[in-house]
């Protein structure tokens, strides 16, 4: 996209929601690149508050000290924030590798249900996204965090290639898990994420859906481009 097209897209939030590991995270920061606008990446502040959860001994097994974990959240905060090529960080020290292990992902999911969790990770979103030309993917950004994002996309693609694509993503960061486990832990997280009682996961009313299961990133990019130029009257030659 040319810098004079960039410049003319207006101050707008794209919303990105959807069942995990469907590629909602690579697609908005390709958006981000193309748009010159930032990516957000709010999955990331979870698996950050359960990784920190974990380390503090607040998960034993199956289960959640929530009351310790709200206590050392309201006392202490958890300075999450993000570096250069997106990574996380927990003050000064990188988490990106830890975040994305099948041992946060297992724990993940019940952290995020919980409603003080939500609240702490919401506010943190509004601050950064409250100048716009923003990016976010999610579960529950078009429906809950920012219902009035101009742009909201619902990414879905089949089972076995979700599950494919997260496996070989584990075994590209030296994380190898089995097809087995990898499926289980995301049937699991769907089935949490999309029953929990506080902005569970949902298609939002103006959402358009995009099914990416036989799609290229190189399709995906086009289509998206088309949507946001048809939508702001914008002409390029894509
Ligand atoms: O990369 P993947 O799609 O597998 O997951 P993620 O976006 O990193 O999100 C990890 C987990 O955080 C999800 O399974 C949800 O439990 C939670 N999450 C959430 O509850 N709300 C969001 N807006 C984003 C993530």
């Amino acid at each position: 996209m040319t810098k004079e097209t960039m410049n003319t897209i207006p101050d707008i939030i794209i919303a990105i929601d959807g069942y995990s590991a469907t590629g909602k995270s690579t697609l908005a920061k390709l958006i981000a690149a193309e748009f010159g606008f930032t990516y957000l990446d709010s999955g990331a502040m979870y698996r950050a508050v359960t990784l920190h959860a974990m380390e503090s001994g607040f998960v034993k097994g199956e289960a959640i000290d929530a009351d310790a974990l709200l206590a050392d959240l309201t006392k202490n905060g958890l300075d999450i924030n993000f570096g250069e090529g997106n990574r996380a960080f927990i003050g000064s020290r990188c988490i990106e590798k830890e975040i994305r292990s099948m041992e946060v992902s297992s724990h993940v999911s019940p952290v995020a249900a919980l409603a003080f969790v939500r609240a702490f990770v919401d506010e943190k979103l509004h601050e950064w996204g409250r100048r716009g030309r923003v990016v976010m993917d999610g579960r529950d950004i078009g429906t809950a965090v920012f219902p009035d994002a101009q742009l909201k996309l619902f990414v879905t693609a089949s089972d076995q290639v979700r599950a494919q694509r997260r496996y070989d993503e584990l075994i590209e960061k030296g994380q190898p898990s089995s097809m087995e486990d990898v499926m289980k832990n995301l049937k699991e997280r769907d089935y949490i994420d999309s029953h929990r009682e506080t902005n569970p996961l949902r298609q939002a009313k103006d959402a358009f859906v995009l099914d990416n299961s036989d799609m290229n990133l190189h399709e995906e990019l086009v289509w998206v481009k088309g949507l946001v130029m048809g939508r702001f009257q914008l002409f390029e030659a894509i």
